[in-house]
């Protein structure tokens, strides 16, 4: 396994590095995140590309789905991110009816993610019926990351989270969009839940990187949502899902712990608490001979001991 550059040393990296990754044959490892710790742990892992995903909408704000997510939150999230992070090309998502409305509303919005939330890239979904938006923000400059196969924004029309694709006719749509997308000027494309094979067939015949959820790994990158990775959520593992930590229990018991400790008195501790001087204190509190003395200002209605 290649050796993370220092964040202090490295620049921050384009849709050229990524370009350059994928010539390389070097396997592309993307992660979402939504806040400014996070990201910067990220980015210290070496995690080349980031992508404040609006699954934010169910992740971190308990929405049903990610129809619910609006600009301004995906606007604040992705400034977060950009904030925690040096080296990592930040994407972020378009959230819906962000785009696809019209032209001029589409690169509106995109290059707000861009101007004020400082993300590299947007990343908007669909393939054939979405290659003008793409083409229109791309010819304005902004670097765009397709996404097809399942598009959650569009769950209400698909019924489900299901693997797209598996039937002759489901397999060429899913082609000749990945081929839209790419021909409308995206500089990589997410594949969501596709059969291995298909996915691996459409790298194949792609120019640019192909970043795989739940698609194999024949693809020219993951994409994984960072809470599934860590093991946050106590109910649910998406199938593609793999954990390589266990935080909600690791959190859970923290907490239990720290619970236990503030009640038995054991929290905070003199390593976590400060002394100061004892005549200061004795000052303060109107122990000395002065405070003792007829005529001493009293303390604007502080009880002082001589009070007491
Ligand atoms: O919003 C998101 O997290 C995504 C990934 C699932 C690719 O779009």
């Amino acid at each position: 396994m290649s050796q993370a550059p220092s964040p202090q040393q490295a620049a921050r990296l384009t849709i050229a590095s990524i370009a350059r990754m994928r010539a390389d044959g070097e396997r592309i490892a993307m992660l979402t995140a939504y806040d400014f710790p996070t990201a910067r742990v990220l980015d210290d892992a070496g995690i080349p590309m980031l992508l404040v995903g609006d699954s934010l909408g169910q992740v971190m704000l308990g929405y049903d789905s990610t129809v619910r997510v609006t600009m301004q939150e995906m606007l604040h999230h992705t400034k977060a991110v950009v904030r925690g992070t040096r080296r990592a090309l930040v994407v972020a998502d378009m959230p819906f009816l962000s785009y696809g409305v019209t032209p001029e509303g589409s690169l509106e919005n995109a290059g707000v993610l861009m101007r004020e939330g400082g993300a590299g890239a947007v990343k908007l979904e669909g393939g054939e019926r979405s290659a003008r938006t793409i083409e229109t923000i791309v010819r304005a400059g902004i670097p765009v990351m397709g996404h097809i196969g399942l598009t959650p924004q569009s769950i209400h029309q698909l019924g489900g989270h299901r693997v797209q694709g598996k039937t002759r006719e489901a397999g060429r749509q899913l082609l000749a969009d990945a081929l839209a997308v790419q021909e409308a000027g995206a500089f990589s494309v997410v594949l969501e839940l596709v059969p291995e094979q298909l996915a691996a067939a459409i790298t194949e015949r792609l120019r640019i990187p192909t970043i795989g959820i739940g698609a194999g790994a024949g693809c020219s990158g993951q994409v994984q949502v960072v809470t599934d990775l860590l093991g946050m959520s106590a109910e649910f593992t998406p199938k593609h899902a793999r954990h390589y930590a266990e935080l909600y229990q690791t959190i859970r018991s923290a907490a239990e712990t720290y619970r236990g400790d503030v009640q038995a008195g054991t929290f905070p501790g003199p390593e976590q608490s400060t002394r100061m001087d004892e005549r200061t204190l004795d000052e303060i509190l109107g122990r000395t001979v002065l405070d003792r003395a007829d005529g001493m200002a009293a303390g604007r209605g502080i009880p002082l001991d001589r009070d007491l």
